[in-house]
């Protein structure tokens, strides 16, 4: 194991971990609606960040248990039930029956009488596992990104209609879109605090990731489904899997208009071993928007280097800052401004307001958000990747298809290469 995923997390929590944060509080219509049903919640995907969903909501709602698991690794069970066990007691009510294994596990835990799905395994699954769940009429709780590649995202737009349709929330991992401080500073520039926004600097730069040496009787499919993050078909490259969050706020600095086309460069210049599959390390981006405006992404999973994590934001009357790793939430020029509001667990709130919409029954659909964060990613991926420029509807428009129909162990891996701009072609 090298550096853990936590470790990489601390980067973007070192300041919020150390803040005491509020008594989480329930709006007071929570519980009108459907309120005296007990929510069954199912979690597919039984690793770190599942683990800390179904954390958040059994805490979320007083009527909520958590009633199965799916993952195609049985052992992911024990340990994720053993921290939810010890904080919630009672309420984890996940029998030996309603441990669902393999790859259709996701579907028998849908058919196992739940009322909500949280979706947390790696990202190629997703657009399947979403429109099973939607269609069988659960409310979703679906981390990011939701694809890797651009036929997945249109598969994912179609099922976030469908769930507007069926009245059924459909709530994103896009956390920082729950984040007072966050909310605060981009509802500064969305009013016109910095006047018009001119240009936005974004960075996703931090260290490496953990990995999972090969072990014997492994195929191949297991290598790759252990070490997930390091296959673009699983993954969508860091760019899309990690980074996606700084590009997803630069989008909402911008009023979520989207940008016409991107341009720009990346590769693999020092995880070069066959060990970390075959995703970049490194990508710089420019993001061209209709009115002029520019949006910078640089992003980088490198040791020993430089970290930053943040967006800064330049308009005609001033600059606003959002820097995840310090917390600083600020705004200088004609309209100087600094966050002073309470701060709160982000990830608690996406689930306090999950469950909030279920028992009032005004379901929340951040569908189109979560396809058009994801897409802003995986545009520019096809971009570095192909060395070409990439307008937003030849990205969205894209063929590529990265990952096979279905997967199961025996599943031969993808024949993917580590892509060579100028060379690569584009689909
Ligand atoms: N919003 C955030 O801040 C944040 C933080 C971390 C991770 N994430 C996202 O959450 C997702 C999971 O990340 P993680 O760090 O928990 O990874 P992880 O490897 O710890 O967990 C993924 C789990 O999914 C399981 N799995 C794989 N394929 C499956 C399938 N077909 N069906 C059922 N289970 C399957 C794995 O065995 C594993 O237990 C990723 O999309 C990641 O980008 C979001």
């Amino acid at each position: 194991m090298q550096t853990s995923r936590r470790d990489v997390l601390k980067l973007a929590g070192a300041t919020l971990a150390s803040t005491a944060f509020p008594a989480i509080i329930i709006p007071n219509n929570a519980f009108a609606g459907r309120n005296a049903e007990t929510l069954k919640v199912g979690l597919v995907g039984c690793g770190g960040r599942g683990s800390g969903a179904a954390m958040q909501a059994l805490k979320a709602d007083k009527n909520v248990v958590l009633h199965a698991l799916a993952d195609i690794f049985p052992e992911r069970f024990e340990t994720c039930l053993a921290g939810l066990q010890k904080v919630h007691g009672d309420k984890v009510q996940v029998s030996e029956e309603r441990k669902f294994v393999g790859f259709d596990a996701y579907q028998r835990l849908i058919d196992s009488g739940v009322d909500v799905v949280l979706l947390a395994t790696p990202p190629y699954f997703r657009p399947v596992h979403l429109a099973a769940a939607i269609k069988a009429g659960k409310h979703v709780f679906c981390e990011k990104p939701v694809a890797v590649d651009a036929p997945g995202i249109r598969s994912v737009l179609e099922t976030a209609k469908l769930a507007k349709e069926k009245n059924l929330s459909l709530v994103s991992g896009f956390c920082w879109r729950f984040h007072e401080p966050k909310r605060a500073v981009f509802g500064k520039i969305n009013e016109g605090a910095i006047g018009d926004v001119m240009a936005i600097y974004n960075t996703y730069n931090t260290n490496g990731a953990w990995s999972f040496p090969r072990q014997p009787g492994w195929t191949d499919m297991e290598f790759q489904l252990r070490n997930w993050m390091y296959y673009t078909w699983l993954a969508g490259d860091h760019i899309v899997e990690q980074a996606v969050h700084s590009l997803d706020m630069m989008s909402w600095a911008m009023g979520d208009v989207l940008p016409v086309s991107a341009i720009g460069t990346g590769g693999r210049q020092v995880r070069v071993d066959p060990l970390y599959g075959h995703i970049f390390d490194h990508f710089a981006i420019t993001y061209n928007y209709a009115n002029g405006a520019k949006g910078f992404h640089f992003s980088r999973q490198q040791e020993n280097c430089e970290r930053s994590y943040l967006v800064e934001t330049f308009g005609t009357k001033g600059r606003a800052m959002a820097d995840c790793s310090r917390n600083v939430h600020k705004v200088e020029g004609a309209n100087p401004w600094q966050f002073s509001g309470v701060q709160n667990d982000m990830y608690q709130t996406e689930h306090n307001e999950l469950f909030a919409s279920i028992r009032s029954s005004t379901p929340i659909n951040n569908g189109e958000l979560m396809c058009n964060g994801t897409m802003l990613a995986i545009m520019g991926r096809m971009a570095a990747y192909t060395g070409k420029q990439i307008t937003w509807q030849e990205a969205m428009n894209s063929n590529e298809k990265l990952g096979p129909e279905s997967v199961n162990f025996d599943t031969l891996t993808p024949k993917i290469e580590v892509a060579r701009p100028g060379f690569t072609p584009f689909f």
